[in-house]
């Protein structure tokens, strides 16, 4: 996969792109590039935002300098190229990340993800640039940074070879392997602490049970979630 996030904090996935999984999945071949809205700013003094046109705190992401660094980088109007891959604009009232989305973009051969920062984005960058709107809960962050990296890493550790061997991503909560419900709960040793003991199936060695009550385990917690 090749993964673009724009940003105007590219030094901010320097901590996000050391993290193992993600540099096991650039080592397999995957990119992570990050663009700087403010390196092919078509404006002076290297402004990317303006003033909201009616008034009002904060300052707005212009659609000139997306515009300018999505051709930039993909040498195409940024109205086309969303024909041609994802592009993903973060922003809190947008699609909200499950894991269903994520399942959908890790198939995708390129990404690419836009990350607002101050009062956002000018709608006319979400209407006519973007593919998806995409939010990550229904709080509102600083900036899309963190939006980007949650959903770039719910995305990068679908990818084979992105998790060791004692890793996996196929039976995991909201899989279909765990028919979308969470996963059920792990135990490792001590066995006892403080007398909190250990469910006794666990320590039986008896896969089948260790199976079923696992399965039942997630059914529960799932309909528990259902219920709240
Ligand atoms: C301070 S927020 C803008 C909030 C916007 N004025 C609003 O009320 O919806 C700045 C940027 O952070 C990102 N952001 C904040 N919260 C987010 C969330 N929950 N999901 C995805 N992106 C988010 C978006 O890229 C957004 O453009």
């Amino acid at each position: 996969m090749r993964l673009d996030v724009f940003t105007l904090f590219p030094e901010a996935f320097e901590w996000f792109r050391s993290q193992r999984h993600v540099a096991n999945a650039l080592g397999q071949g995957h990119e992570l590039d990050c663009v700087n809205y403010r390196d092919t700013t078509p404006l002076s003094g290297g402004q990317v935002d303006d003033t909201p046109f009616g008034g009002g705190a904060g300052m707005v992401l212009r659609v000139d300098v997306v515009e300018a660094a999505l051709r930039a980088r993909y040498g195409c109007d940024p109205v086309e190229l969303r024909a041609r891959r994802r592009v993903v604009v973060l922003t809190p009232g947008g699609r909200l990340l499950d894991d269903a989305l994520v399942d959908e973009l890790a198939a995708e051969p390129a990404l690419t993800l836009l990350c607002g920062r101050y009062e956002g984005f000018d709608e006319r960058i979400v209407e006519h640039f973007a593919s998806d709107a995409v939010s990550i809960g229904r709080y509102v962050l600083a900036g899309g940074e963190l939006a980007a990296m949650v959903l770039a890493d719910a995305v990068l550790r679908k990818l084979p070879g992105a998790l060791g061997h004692a890793e996996s991503a196929q039976e995991e909560s909201f899989s279909a392997a765990l028919e979308g419900a969470p996963e059920y709960p792990h135990y490792t040793r001590p066995a006892e602490w403080r007398g909190w003991g250990v469910p006794e199936v666990l320590l039986s060695g008896h896969h089948a049970r260790v199976r079923e009550w696992r399965l039942e385990q997630s059914r529960e917690r799932g309909a528990r979630e259902r219920e709240d």
